[in-house]
């Protein structure tokens, strides 16, 4: 995870404050891993899991696609060397004019949930392949996606039928397991909500070509997580078992699963205290926080590895807390964290696995704190 060539980088240049360091070598093995493990899929990388330059241009070269949520990361996408036919606006919320935008810039493949948004798209990108997402549980995902995004596959239907009577390419169905997703029979579930979905369609002579997968493949934290080809083979699996011998296209979403493990994170102990004399849980404050990047921190979701020059020393329990003046900046105290009880004011941590979902989380200038900075090696 924290690979030698950011140890070096870090014993090198000795960057003051927090900052990010992502090890490029990390994300392109990622990306022939994803490639080998499901072959017949396109894999188009979710911007959003980390928009740096430095990151597109390297997918962009090795032949990745783009599932983008703006119309900044199309644009990102775009400098970055991806041609609009690889670019997706996986968006299912988007302004009118924003669609007209993308269509403008040569983007051709829009997500919808509903046939509000199907109408948005009939007017600002006529003729426009659409994909709508149906709903799934999240179940088995330590940071699930539910609720918000998709439809039921009947409206799925619906939508569907719509988008093709204004004269859309009803492309295909989405879905997206929930983020940092264990549980493999969770793309079988969705697959099957998705074959539902393709067969009442193609009963009405709407045939269906495509199947977006999403994203929810796992990048290790604490535990370890089955390699890109257990997942592969789980949903090879899955499609064959719900579309029999007439696989539709399919694609893959990665973010988490792309640069997560690629990204460490180092802070500093900024100060470490009880709350009383006879209070066994110290509380480590480090320069980041929930506001400097590690918002996935949010109801302790993602637990990230922590490691520090002294952990071969007894360890005890404690609150992890970031640096600002709000008292909602505390990452870790239902379940506190185990950390070495030599830990000293003004050591160094290494926060692993934070290649994803960190700096476009961190806020601008909160408490006067800079934005997280990040080098990509
Ligand atoms: C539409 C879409 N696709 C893909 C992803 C990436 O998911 P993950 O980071 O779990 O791979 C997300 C994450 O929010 C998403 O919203």
């Amino acid at each position: 995870m924290a690979t030698q060539r950011v140890l070096d980088f870090l014993a090198s240049r000795r960057p003051a404050g927090p900052c990010l360091i992502v090890d490029l070598d990390v994300v392109a093995e990622n990306f022939r891993a994803f490639e080998k493990a499901l072959p017949q899929s396109k894999i188009y990388y979710a911007v959003k899991a980390n928009p740096a330059p430095e990151i597109l241009r390297l997918l962009a070269r090795m032949g990745s696609s783009f599932d983008t949520a703006s119309v900044a990361e199309i644009e990102m996408a775009l400098d970055a060397g991806a041609t609009a036919e690889r670019i997706s606006f996986g968006n299912t919320i988007k302004k009118e004019r924003d669609i007209a935008r993308a269509y403008e810039l040569g983007i051709r493949l829009f997500a919808v949930d509903c046939v509000e948004e199907v109408e948005k798209i009939a007017r600002a990108a006529p003729g426009a392949q659409v994909f709508c997402r149906v709903l799934t549980d999240g179940e088995g995902a330590e940071w699930p996606l539910s609720r918000k995004f998709g439809c039921v596959p009947t409206m799925a239907v619906d939508v569907l039928r719509h988008a093709a009577s204004l004269g859309l390419d009803a492309y295909g169905v989405s879905f997206h397991v929930g983020s940092q997703q264990t549980d493999l029979s969770a793309w079988d579930r969705a697959l099957g909500d998705a074959k539902k979905v393709f067969s009442t369609l193609a009963g009405e002579g709407i045939v269906l070509r495509m199947v977006n997968m999403g994203g929810g493949f796992p990048t290790r934290y604490l535990r370890d997580v089955p390699a890109a080809e257990v997942y592969g083979q789980a949903i090879f699996e899955a499609l064959s078992k719900h579309f029999g011998n007439v696989i539709p296209e399919t694609i893959i979403e990665p973010g988490r699963g792309m640069v997560g493990n690629a990204g460490v994170i180092k802070s500093e102990v900024v100060l470490i205290s009880r709350k009383a004399d006879n209070d066994n849980v110290r509380w480590v404050y480090l320069d980041i926080g929930k506001f400097g990047g590690l918002a996935e921190t949010m109801d302790e979701a993602i637990r990230y590895p922590i490691l520090t020059e002294r952990d071969g020393d007894e360890k005890g329990a404690c609150v992890l807390a970031g640096p600002t003046c709000d008292s909602a900046d505390v990452m870790y105290e239902k379940s506190p964290y185990p950390l070495p009880l030599s830990l000293t004011i003004g050591d160094e941590v290494l926060i692993e696995g934070t290649g994803a979902y960190t700096t476009t989380y961190s806020a601008v200038a909160f408490n006067g704190f800079e934005p997280l900075r990040s080098y990509v090696i």
